[in-house]
């Protein structure tokens, strides 16, 4: 019997990356049977299929592997490939799947959001060009899920997860694969080891934190095995199901052991970190931070000393809230350069069309078109082999980023888990005064125009609105606003705050106090503080 008999459960909608809900809701009767059978029929079935499945190691992952493995069986897929113990970081899975010609792949995570039996679980569904599903399809798994009335399950034993190798399960062939050696070859046609290698053998000091989260074997054999770095470069190296209790988020709130090492006396030469699922990233040198936008800017400069995009890139592309300072040097380069919302999945078209080769977000994501997800120890390695080419360090390297394109000074204030009804009602208020906002002086800067982001898709002409407000004041500074598509409770306002200063001088400025005056004039445009009580933001990237 494989047929069980169920009926739809609400709120089944995948967000910004796949469907995240509290892992005790996972765990609920049926309610990832529901999701992962509505998903392969969406799909169009999984019947003959080749499937990619592996997670980045949080509470709940292996059982629901299991569980996907033997719904797969019994939905007549031919072969799963599976990472051993049910890991892969996202970008391993994304390549898998491009790299075995897979006609897709599920990644169990919830990404940066904290794991364990009170914290995330997530299902993503990525497609056979490996990455995110568009949302043609996510919104068919959605419909799917509020018309279930059955599911399909092998009545067998837990697969072995552990052993590499082939097993069957009923028809199917189950193939258990190293998780880390097909990604940590393609690192290797990228970059260039020999130079990295003699780097590090000359005394290069590097701190990589995998905060407790899937990277942690990766970069071990990354860094430590293949590059030759010394054992224990790697820190919160082991994956955890509850990430130890870190929060995986590769930001200076989260990664604040990594920042006062890098920010003491002492501090190595260069550090990073990454998140849950391994496709953040966090830059640093020595006493020096580097913004996401900025590191986005920084890797189009200097790509050209990377083997792997030695003939230049095809273009760029970054999400509308991510700061300006990638076009200023795709402008300098001639490059084309796209904005695009919020969400990876809106960079396949880009990259699939070979109209770009590297993309970027304010959200600590950045990636090339070697696979179709953001990678955050390929953004590591980027930084490290541009390292070695200019035999700079990290805070030279911007000091001469911004002499020579100018700054945009960047900050992103996050306020949590507010009354949804609330922010809503906020953003709605703002809505209704956009149209008016023109020509408004406040805190010494004149409103020049506002909206709210919509964009078209250069290459389906698939449409995306509502994307977020946009308030631009003379001189090129701006805010953005807009809510949050990732969280699990309530809701997360995202304010975006942007000035550009041209220098020479005013360039080694604090961000904070650079962008005063556009903190103000948001609060006296939209009220947040007054509106919602709070003092200030929980998070400040
Ligand atoms: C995930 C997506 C990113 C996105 C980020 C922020 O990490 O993969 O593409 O930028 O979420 O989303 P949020 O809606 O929380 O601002
Ligand atoms: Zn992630």
């Amino acid at each position: 019997m494989t047929r069980h008999a169920t009926q739809p459960i609400d709120g089944q909608k995948p967000g910004t990356s796949g469907l995240r809900k509290k892992t005790r809701v996972f765990m609920q009767p049926n309610y990832l049977e529901n999701f992962v059978q509505s998903t392969f029929d969406a799909i169009g079935g999984v019947r003959g299929k080749t499937l990619v499945l592996g997670g980045d190691g949080r509470y709940f992952g292996r059982e629901a592997a299991s569980t996907i493995l033997k719904m797969a069986a019994a939905n007549g897929a031919a072969r799963m490939i599976v990472g051993q113990g049910a890991w892969l970081s996202t970008p391993a899975a994304s390549n898998l799947i491009r790299q075995r010609q897979a006609n897709g792949g599920i990644i169990l995570s919830a990404s940066h959001n904290p794991g364990g039996p009170d914290e995330d679980f997530g299902v993503k569904y990525n497609s056979s060009n490996g990455g995110p599903a568009p949302e043609s399809i996510t919104s068919a798994i959605h419909k799917r899920t509020q018309e279930i009335t059955e599911y399909h399950l092998l009545d067998a034993a837990d697969p072995d997860l552990d052993s590499v190798g082939e097993t069957k399960l009923g028809e199917m062939t189950v193939e258990v694969v190293d998780p880390v050696t097909a990604y940590a070859d393609l690192m290797e046609t990228i970059f260039d080891f020999n130079a990295l290698r003699d780097v590090f053998k000359a005394g290069f000091r590097m701190r990589m934190d995998s905060m407790c989260a899937i990277t942690g074997p990766y970069a071990v054999e990354i860094f430590e095995n293949r590059l030759g770095a010394p054992a224990g470069t790697v820190t919160h190296g082991t994956p955890l199901p509850d990430f130890g209790g870190m929060h995986p988020d590769p930001n200076p709130t989260w990664a604040h052991e990594l920042m006062d090492e890098m920010m003491g006396a002492n501090a190595p030469d260069f550090g990073a970190a990454s998140d849950g699922d391994g496709d953040r990233n966090m830059i640093l040198g020595a006493g020096t931070y580097v913004s996401p936008s900025d590191s986005l800017a920084v890797l189009a400069a200097n790509a050209h000393l990377v083997p792997g995009y030695k003939d230049g890139l095809k273009g760029v592309a970054r999400s509308m809230p991510t700061s300006a300072a990638a076009d200023r040097v795709a402008e300098a380069l001639g490059l084309d350069c796209y904005e695009t919302p919020t969400g990876w999945k809106f960079f396949g078209n880009l990259m699939d069309a070979g109209r770009v080769s590297l993309c970027g977000e304010e959200s600590f994501g950045t990636g090339s078109d070697h696979v179709r997800e953001k990678d955050g120890l390929w953004a590591v390695l980027m930084w490290l082999n541009i390292l070695a080419a200019r035999k700079m360090s990290v805070a030279e390297i911007m000091a001469d980023h911004f002499a020579r394109y100018g700054r945009n000074y960047y900050s992103r204030h996050d306020y949590e888990a507010l009354p949804t009804e609330q922010a809503e009602a906020m953003l709605d208020d703002l809505r209704g005064r956009l149209g008016e906002l023109k020509g408004t002086q406040v805190e010494g800067l004149t409103v020049e125009s506002s909206d709210e982001f919509s964009y078209t898709d250069p290459v389906d002409g698939s449409v995306a609105e509502g994307q977020g407000f946009r308030i631009l004041f003379e001189g090129g500074s701006r805010v953005v606003l807009r809510l949050s598509g990732t969280g699990t409770e309530g809701a997360t306002l995202r304010v975006y705050l942007e000035r550009y200063a041209p220098g020479p001088d005013g360039l080694d400025h604090d961000p904070q106090e650079a962008l005063a005056p556009i903190i103000r004039a948001t609060e006296a445009l939209v009220g947040i503080r007054e509106r919602t009580g709070r003092e200030r933001p929980d998070v400040i990237t």
